[in-house]
C-alpha cells in the first residue's frame, strides 16, 4: 500500500497536543486525486504503519495532503514518532489514498464530530459549504477550547462548538430524536460517540447513518469462538475485543502494526468458518480465505484460523 514517497513541507502546531503535518511531492507534482473522507497509511520514521484522515478536500489534482495527528502518550508508539520524528523535509512512505468513509449525496447533513474525529468531517464540511448547495449542521464535541483544532472555522450560526470542561457531554437526543429521511447523518470521534449516535438513532433508517466503521463495528459487534489450527487451541473472543487481542491473550503471537485494519500486517488464514469483514486492505479475492485479525470478526459461531501460508498475493 505504500506507494508515495512525499515530503513535509510544513508542520503546524493547532492545538497543544494536535499537530498538522502537510505532505508535497519532492519535485512539486502533482498528487492523486481524493475525494472528502479519505484518508492516507503513513509509514512514520520509527516503522508503525497509520491511518490519518485528509484534512482538505482534496479535488482532481491537490499539490499537497495534510494530516492532523494528536499526540497520545498511550498510544504504541505512532503518534509518538509523528511528533517526535518527522519535521519539515523529512520524507515519508505513504500508500494512496483511499475512502472508507464516503460523502454520499443528500440535501441535507448533520455532522457530528468528537475530538481528533474532526479530521474527515472537516474536509466534508469545507466541500459542502464551498460549494453552497447544501444544508449542513455541525456539532463538534471536544474537551476545552484549547483543544480543539479548527475551532476558528466553524463559528456559524449551524455550528455547535461543545466543550465537555466547561458544560458536561452534550445531549444528542434533541438533534436526533426526528428521523429525516433528507438528512444524512456523520459521526466520527471516540467509540462512545459512535456508540451513542448508534443507539440514539437506531429509529433512522440505517443507509442515512454514516459512523468511522471500523471501530464503531468492533464496538458493537457479537462475541464468537476463535479456533488456532495450528493447536486446536479454542479462544472465546467477547464482544469488547479484537480477535487479534484475544489470540494474544491465550498465547498465540501475531504480528500487527496499525491495529485499524489498513496495513495487512495480522492478516491471517481462514480454514473453516466465515470471515465479517471490517478491513480496508483485503481484496476481493483475498476475502473468502483471509481475515485482517486487528478489526474483522467472525460471520459464524465459531471460526478457524491459522498462520497465513505467504506463497500468493503477499503484501506488507
Ligand atoms: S495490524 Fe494493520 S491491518 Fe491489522
Amino acid at each position: 500500500m505504500s506507494d508515495l514517497t512525499l515530503e513535509v513541507s510544513e508542520t503546524t502546531d493547532l492545538t497543544p497536543t494536535v499537530r498538522r503535518f502537510t505532505l508535497q511531492h519532492p519535485h512539486g507534482l502533482a498528487l492523486p486525486p481524493h475525494e472528502p473522507g479519505a484518508h492516507i497509511v503513513i509509514t512514520t520514521p520509527a516503522g508503525h504503519k497509520r491511518s490519518y484522515s485528509l484534512v482538505d478536500p482534496g479535488g482532481d489534482q491537490p499539490r499537497h495532503y495534510a494530516v492532523c495527528v494528536r499526540r497520545d502518550n498511550n498510544s504504541r508508539g505512532g503518534s509518538t514518532s509523528m511528533h517526535n520524528d518527522v519535521a519539515v523535509g523529512t520524507t515519508l512512505r505513504t500508500s494512496l489514498p483511499a475512502n472508507r468513509f464516503p460523502l454520499h449525496p443528500s440535501p441535507k447533513y448533520l455532522f457530528i464530530a468528537g475530538g481528533i474525529g474532526i479530521t474527515p468531517i472537516r474536509s466534508m464540511v469545507r466541500q459542502l459549504r464551498a460549494e453552497a448547495k447544501t444544508d449542513t449542521r455541525l456539532l463538534y464535541l471536544t474537551q476545552s477550547a484549547e483543544e480543539t483544532p479548527f475551532r476558528e472555522e466553524f463559528t456559524g450560526p449551524h455550528d455547535t462548538v461543545h466543550h465537555s470542561d466547561d458544560h458536561g457531554l452534550l445531549d444528542l437526543w434533541p438533534y436526533l430524536a426526528e428521523p429525516d429521511d433528507d438528512t444524512r447523518v456523520y459521526c466520527c470521534g471516540p467509540a462512545p460517540l459512535m456508540q451513542a449516535v448508534h443507539t440514539l438513532t437506531a429509529h433512522w433508517r440505517a443507509s442515512r447513518i454514516h459512523v468511522e466503521q471500523f471501530t464503531a463495528e468492533r464496538k458493537i459487534s457479537a462475541p464468537f469462538t476463535a479456533v488456532w489450527a495450528p493447536d486446536g487451541l479454542r479462544v472465546e473472543v467477547p464482544a469488547h475485543l479484537s480477535l487479534l487481542e484475544a489470540l494474544r491473550r491465550n498465547g498465540v503471537p501475531v504480528e500487527s502494526s496499525c491495529e485499524a485494519g489498513v496495513c495487512g500486517t495480522c492478516r491471517l488464514a481462514v480454514l473453516e468458518g466465515e470471515a465479517e469483514h471490517h478491513d480496508s486492505v483485503l481484496t476481493d479475492e483475498e476475502r473468502p480465505s483471509t481475515i485482517v485479525a486487528c478489526v474483522s470478526r467472525a460471520a459464524s459461531s465459531e471460526i478457524v484460523v491459522g498462520p497465513l501460508v505467504r506463497s500468493r498475493k503477499d503484501h506488507p
